[in-house]
């Protein structure tokens, strides 16, 4: 198959969709890799390495859309790309259809199959292409919220760890979930006073079990939240409830109970947020404050560390790429249900029911695509 990396074009989106080694192991199989010039520049890889690796290099998105079958994106198409996309061209990447419905009609336009990162799952319900970002964006959680507890960036002035002979710093985690587990493993090891709360009693159980001493956990309800965030000085929001906006955790009200320079970084703002005053920020501008609160609410938080995002992500979607190359796209979603799931948009048909849905659109049955 040919497989075509156009440079990611969305604003501070510094990814690509495939490595260097991933070029290699498509090459290794009789494959045909056509990167765009640059493509891997942001994340740290050069035109050099993908030839070495065996891929071939053309200068512009135009060429690398026209001659290639399967397309491999990070960011879903935006407006510039959409005219770019052929009938009958497997398209792999994020869509997140569902929040953006002119991405939708102009996909249903152009003809092609759109299998979405964000819905291909498997059997136990888990979304195995959005784990590695949420690993990326649990951990940065941390860092961030590290940073902003500075005094010169308006936090309270206190350091995670604590040092000999001064209490360390406490950190709320709201759901214990891949963001909250990996939030809650970089505070413990920096050596703060965790508590991981989430509504899952048995999740709870096993975070119980696997987690050190210094992360204890917690029923979330509000009667405890309300007392909690009294005394936190950093409060990550890491909840979900898939196919829902978040629940909103900490009410405006609770911030004035806060201490001056607390720190809330929500996670959980590409769902809506769990905390009541989150608003979305770039990482241009990723704090703002209200009653003496320094909120972090960056959506991409993942998109500031590019070198690692990509790797975390290509680990996680090279194996079912080398598939779709491998079988074509409908003889791979007919062995391997996960992909099946990740459908989307076939040759102007809505196949999957949730985008359908949201938008009003006619639905069809994948089945009537793969027999
Ligand atoms: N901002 C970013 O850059 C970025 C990056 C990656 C993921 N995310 C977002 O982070 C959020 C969390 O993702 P995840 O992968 O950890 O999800 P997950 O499904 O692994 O975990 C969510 C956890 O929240 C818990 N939960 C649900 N309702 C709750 C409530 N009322 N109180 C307490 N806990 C509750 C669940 O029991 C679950 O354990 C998602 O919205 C995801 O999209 C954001």
């Amino acid at each position: 198959m040919i497989i075509g990396i156009p440079k990611e074009i969305k604003n501070n989106e510094n990814r690509v969709a495939l490595t260097p080694a991933g070029a290699k192991e498509f090459v290794k199989r009789g494959h045909v890799v056509y990167l765009q010039t640059n493509a891997g520049e942001g994340s740290g890889f050069s035109d050099e390495e993908y030839i070495g690796a065996g891929a071939k290099i053309l200068s512009s998105a135009e060429e690398i859309f026209a001659i290639a079958e399967m397309i491999m994106k990070v960011k879903e198409p935006i407006e510039q790309e959409y005219s770019l996309i052929k009938k009958d061209q497997l398209v792999f990447t994020y869509f997140h259809f569902a929040s953006y419905e002119p991405l939708a009609h102009a996909m249903i336009k152009t003809g092609a199959v759109c299998l979405a990162y964000e819905t291909v799952e498997r059997e136990d319900r888990s979304l195995p292409l959005l784990v590695p970002m949420s690993e990326v964006a649990g951990r940065m959680a941390i860092q961030e919220g590290a940073k902003y507890l500075e005094k010169p960036l308006k936090g309270r002035g206190i350091l995670l760890g604590g040092v000999p002979g001064v209490m360390p710093a406490k950190v709320l985690i709201l759901g214990g979930g891949v963001v909250g587990t990996n939030a809650a493993k970089m505070a413990a090891g920096m050596g703060a006073d965790v508590i991981i709360a989430d509504v899952n009693i048995n999740r709870l159980r096993y975070l119980d079990d696997v987690m050190p001493k210094n992360v204890r956990t917690l029923v979330s309800n509000e009667y405890v939240l309300r007392e909690l965030v009294k005394t936190h000085d950093l409060i990550i929001g890491g909840v979900l409830v898939p196919g829902a906006k978040a629940p909103k955790l900490i009410t405006r009200d609770m911030l004035k109970t806060m201490r001056p320079g607390t720190v809330l970084v929500d996670v959980a703002v590409d769902q809506g947020g769990c905390i009541e005053t989150c608003k979305p920020t770039t990482h241009e501008n990723p704090t703002f404050i209200i009653d003496d609160v320094v909120h972090y609410c960056v959506a991409n938080m993942p998109g500031a560390v590019p070198y690692t995002s990509t790797l975390a992500l290509t680990n996680s979607t090279l194996p079912y790429a080398l598939k779709l190359a491998g079988r074509g796209w409908k003889n791979a979603c007919k062995e391997n249900a996960d992909l099946e799931k990740g459908l989307n948009v076939i040759l102007g048909k809505v196949v999957y029911k949730a985008v359908a849905d949201a938008f009003n659109l006619p639905y069809t049955d994948v089945k009537a695509f793969l027999g």
